[in-house]
């Protein structure tokens, strides 16, 4: 993992440049018409095929548009069909203006499927002091505290901890409606996008889900 000091020098010398490439790539690039998957933070190894694929790391990734998410996000308005990310949010600043960018972008209509680690689970499993369900990842610790930071914070890489009450709430205020939580690599309420997306997704345990998912739509025309 990339040290935070080291993230942050790549964010201040890139991030101009993102900039400039992620306006770019929405006035000159970005589809108009046609049906458009869009995949935000795909990393190492969840390339879609099919989808553009947008993501800050293009060494070490692969990605179609390389541009930072906290910016407004490189598409235009009410052009795109779905949007998916999984494990991204949560390394943004500002989460309410993630999910109004979203809504921007999607067709009325547009579905939207996100994914972050699961406070709620994290929470439950905390109190009832279940050491193995965290595991010790991505620092050795022995104590159920210490192993809860690790999950929710993640050295530092995450600045929010994803509860599905918050997101209903943020994703609600931005206009996302038919909000629903559904299980990890095994639902979607949107096979006909999100069926490819199942295989790029992991959990050990069903029962108390590492992984929050939450599906919502933009309102369709006249609803
Ligand atoms: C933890 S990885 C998740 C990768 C993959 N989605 C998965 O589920 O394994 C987070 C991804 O989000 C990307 N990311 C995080 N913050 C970003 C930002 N501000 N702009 C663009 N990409 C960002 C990272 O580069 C990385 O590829």
């Amino acid at each position: 993992m990339l040290s935070r000091k080291a993230k942050a020098v790549f964010y201040y010398a890139a991030g101009p440049l993102m900039q400039i490439n992620g306006l770019i790539y929405r006035h000159f690039r970005a589809p108009k018409k046609g049906e458009l998957k869009v995949h935000l933070g795909p990393g190492q190894k969840n390339y879609l095929d099919g989808w553009v694929n947008v993501d800050a790391n293009t060494f070490t990734g692969k990605c179609d548009v390389w541009a930072d998410l906290r910016n407004p996000l490189p598409f235009r308005n009410e052009t795109v069909d779905a949007m998916y990310s999984h494990h991204v949010i949560e390394h943004l600043p500002n989460i309410e203006h993630h999910f109004k960018e979203a809504h921007r972008c999607l067709k009325p209509g547009g579905v939207y499927r996100v994914g972050g680690p699961n406070g709620d689970s994290a929470i439950a499993k905390f109190v009832e002091n279940d050491k193995q369900w965290f595991g010790d990842f991505p620092d050795k610790r022995d104590s159920i505290g210490g192993r809860f930071e690790n999950f929710v914070f993640c050295r530092q890489e995450h600045l929010t901890i994803l509860t599905y009450s918050y997101l209903e709430e943020v994703m609600g205020k931005a206009g996302f409606i038919n909000l629903q939580q559904c299980k990890c690599v095994k639902e979607t309420n949107h096979p006909e996008f999100f069926q490819e997306c199942l295989s790029k997704e992991s959990e050990s345990d069903f029962d108390v889900p590492h992984t929050l998912i939450v599906e919502g739509a933009k309102p369709a025309k006249g609803v």
